[in-house]
């Protein structure tokens, strides 16, 4: 089965050309970097172009982290623990999206990984072909971003942005086979 696309900067996966492994101690600027400089039809991003959240001053937060949140926790959580909190069995995720390059976590969630060694056998599932998570990768990723900086807490979010027009078509498309 093809692969389906993330949307956006995503697709820049596919040229190996942004995959360069980050070491916790040295996170470069763009890792570092959650601010949103703009928007675009609901969407925020920094001024690297990498996807991020919002959260408004009363606390309203942007529709892909709220999406985020309810596709974490129906494909996620099993494995990473409730708001990437982590378990015995797979890292926190509110941490990996903090020290991870954002095309590595597409990467790894796009094509799996299995750490095999004596102390350890554990394995991420390739989701590559699973539109309920490639169509909401970014809303994932923003999630994580906001739970590791804990500018969303903990909890199913309470005020949200509306879902813009944009996104209900891409995501319309991305689930037809987009
Ligand atoms: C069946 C259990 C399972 C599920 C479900 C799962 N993961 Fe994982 N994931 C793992 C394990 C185990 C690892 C560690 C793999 C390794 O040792 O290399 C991992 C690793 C990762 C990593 C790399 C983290 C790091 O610090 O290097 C990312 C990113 C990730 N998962 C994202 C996701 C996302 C997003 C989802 C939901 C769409 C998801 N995972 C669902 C088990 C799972």
């Amino acid at each position: 089965m093809r692969k389906l696309k993330v949307l956006f900067a995503a697709a820049f996966v596919a040229t190996g050309a942004f995959s360069t492994m980050t070491m916790a101690e040295d996170v470069p600027e763009e890792v570092a970097d959650v601010k949103a400089a703009y928007s675009e039809d609901g969407r925020y991003f920094t001024q690297y172009d990498i996807p991020t959240y919002n959260v408004q001053d009363d606390g309203t937060i942007d529709w892909p982290t709220y999406s985020g949140f309810r596709r974490y926790h129906s494909e996620c959580h099993v494995c990473h623990g409730p708001e990437g909190e982590g378990s015995t069995y797979a890292p926190a995720l509110k941490k990996s999206a903090m020290t991870m390059d954002y095309y590595d976590f597409i990467d790894v969630v796009t094509n799996g990984r299995k750490k095999v060694s004596a102390s350890e056998n554990s394995v991420m599932p390739a989701f590559g072909t699973n539109p309920n998570v490639m169509c909401y990768l970014n809303d994932i990723y923003v999630y994580m971003r906001a739970r590791g900086t804990d500018a969303v807490p903990r909890g199913r979010p309470r005020k949200k942005e509306p879902k813009s027009d944009v996104i209900r078509a891409d995501e319309k498309a991305c689930l037809g086979g987009g």
